[in-house]
Parts: structure tokens; C-alpha cells; sequence
């Protein structure tokens, strides 16, 4: 990117700086050191991570991006105690994940919702699987369902709704439990685009309004920019950290920011870090035209 008139992403007025320096005030949620994780397999082995080392403060928004294959899944998967890493350590408040916790909110791309229960059932089975009775776990259930707008909705069952509000339901349903942390893996991915813009807006809203920290993968840029306070990029084979960002893109945010220099001075790092530009090619290769079948009538008035 060679526009000349693009500030730095790195150049943040003051109002930035000062939102960064009351971030990094506040107390570290989660911390990430050395992790490594190695597949086996009877086909080999596969070092899918390599000396991950950030820490996200509370009530963060972290985005991390990256190309398919860099292992997003993988670190997020074992931030929520479904899989074992190989090595390093991950804290959360202080203390080791060793397995799944309350303590950790989930939202996956695919619908995770039990299509046999009603979206008020869905969201009532975190509660009551942790002890909850019926009548506190359908409290918290009809508060958290208010909180994403569904509260319409608590008897429809998911078949019924849309894609976007399957997705509140699996927010709604991961916030009950009150987690520290949300862990969210492409979870508007496959949304429409207008749906996805709708649920950006929305998911600003909700952690706005709670104290949750957000960890975010996605491989679209313009929905890093558009939630993260910082973003990780994270590069394949093996996976590794290649850049922490910060955002310098003003809050509150809105999709009018999308044409700011800000805005576009942090894609165009974002860009060069993801695509770097490929060499050029030999002489003899550029040489080699592609070979063109006409279809149409040569006479044809396209331009
Ligand atoms: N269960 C598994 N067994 C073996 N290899 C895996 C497994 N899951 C992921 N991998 C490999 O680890 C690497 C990272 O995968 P993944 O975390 O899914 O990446 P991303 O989410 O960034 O696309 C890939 O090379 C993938 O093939
Ligand atoms: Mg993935």
C-alpha cells in the first residue's frame, strides 16, 4: 500500500493513546506463554502452534486473524479447555485451564443449539447442569434473552429462527453462565453480510454493557477493525504470533468509520501482514500469456 496520504496505523492521537494506557491499567484476564501444540497422527505430525505469547486485560476485545491453517481454532480450543496443548501454559485469572469451566463462554460458526429444546430451554441448560433450579435458571435465562432481544422468542425452537438469532441464542446462552471471558471462533461467518453487520453492532452492544472480555477469531478484516481494541495476527506453519495491533480507530465505533484513515490505515498494515506481496516473476514466466477462447461473435458491441 503506497498511499501516501494513509497516516501510520501506528500514529494514534491522544484520545487512542489514552484508551490504551487505561487498558493496559487494568488487570490481565488471560495469559498465553510459550504455548505450543504438536498433532500426531498416523499420517505425522503437525505443529499447529509455536511460542503463542499475548495477555488480554479485562474487558478487552481481542480479534485474532490470521490465514486457514494458522491454528485459530486450535487456540482457541485449548483457551477452552477442550484440548490439550504440548506446551507452554495458558491463566486464567492466575490459575492454569486444565479442562472446560463456567468460567469460559463458547460461541462456534455452526449453530451449537439443541434443536430438540426451545431457545428458553437452550439457555436454561448451562444454569441448571451447574445447579441451578428450574425457577433461578429460568430467570436468568428470560434476563439474558431480554439482553440479546429474544425474549419474544424464549418458546420458538431454533428451526424456527433465523441464522442471526440462532447466534443471539448461542450468545445469550454462553453469557448466562457470567464467564470471564467469551471465546468466540468465526461466529458470524456464516451470516449474510447484512445480518453479520447487524451482529457486530449488536455483540459491541452487549459487552459494552457487561463486564466480559472478548476473544475473537475471524478472517475478516474489515469485522477485526470494526470490534477489536487490539488484534493478533497470527501466521501459518507453524502458527505464530507475527503482530499484536492496536486499533486506533476511535470508540464508539460505527460502520461510517469503515472510509476513515484509521480505518484504512490499519487494513492496509493488517493486509501487508496477511498478503504480503508475491515476488515477481521470472522473465520467461511473464512472458507466457494465458491462451483466450472467444465464445461470443467477434462483432459483438461488449467494451
Ligand atoms: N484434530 C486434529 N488432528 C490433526 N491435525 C489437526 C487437527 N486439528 C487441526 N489440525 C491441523 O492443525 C493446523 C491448524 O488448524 P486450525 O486450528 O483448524 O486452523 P484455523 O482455525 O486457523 O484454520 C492445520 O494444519 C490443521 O490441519
Ligand atoms: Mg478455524
Amino acid at each position: 500500500m503506497n498511499d501516501q496520504n494513509l497516516p501510520s496505523y501506528l500514529d494514534q492521537s491522544e484520545a487512542v493513546r489514552a484508551r490504551f494506557d487505561r487498558i493496559n491499567q487494568r488487570e490481565t484476564i488471560l495469559e498465553v506463554r510459550g504455548l505450543g501444540k504438536r498433532y500426531r497422527s498416523p499420517q505425522g505430525e503437525t505443529e499447529a502452534l509455536r511460542g503463542i505469547d499475548f495477555s488480554v486485560r479485562r474487558r478487552e476485545f481481542v480479534c485474532v486473524i490470521g490465514p486457514s491453517g494458522c491454528g485459530k481454532s486450535t487456540l482457541i480450543r485449548i483457551l477452552a479447555g477442550l484440548e490439550d496443548h504440548t506446551s507452554g501454559d495458558v491463566l486464567l485469572d492466575g490459575k492454569p485451564v486444565t479442562g472446560p469451566g463456567q468460567d469460559r463462554g463458547m460461541v462456534f460458526q455452526g449453530y451449537s443449539l439443541f434443536p430438540w429444546l426451545t431457545v428458553k430451554k437452550n439457555v436454561m441448560f448451562g444454569p441448571q447442569m451447574n445447579g441451578r433450579s428450574h425457577d433461578e435458571a429460568e430467570r436468568d435465562a428470560r434476563t439474558w434473552l431480554e439482553l440479546v432481544g429474544l425474549d419474544k422468542f424464549a418458546d420458538a425452537y431454533p428451526h424456527q429462527l433465523s441464522g442471526g438469532m440462532r447466534q443471539r441464542v448461542a450468545i445469550a446462552r454462553a453469557l448466562v453462565n457470567q464467564p470471564r471471558i467469551l471465546l468466540m471462533d468465526e461466529p458470524f461467518g456464516a451470516l449474510d453480510a447484512q445480518t453479520r453487520s447487524k451482529m457486530q453492532s449488536h455483540l459491541i452492544d452487549i459487552w459494552k454493557n457487561i463486564d466480559v472480555t472478548v476473544l475473537f477469531i475471524t478472517h475478516d478484516l474489515d469485522e477485526a477493525i470494526y470490534l477489536a481494541d487490539r488484534i493478533l495476527v497470527l501466521k501459518a506453519h507453524p502458527g505464530e504470533v507475527q503482530e499484536v495491533i492496536e486499533v486506533s480507530v476511535p470508540r464508539p465505533r460505527s460502520p461510517g468509520q469503515f472510509n476513515s484513515s484509521e480505518f484504512r490505515a490499519t487494513k492496509a498494515r493488517l493486509e501487508e501482514l496477511i498478503h504480503p506481496a508475491p515476488e515477481p516473476l521470472p522473465e520467461d514466466e511473464q512472458a507466457v500469456k494465458p491462451h483466450m477462447i472467444r465464445f461470443t461473435d467477434v462483432h459483438d458491441n461488449v467494451e
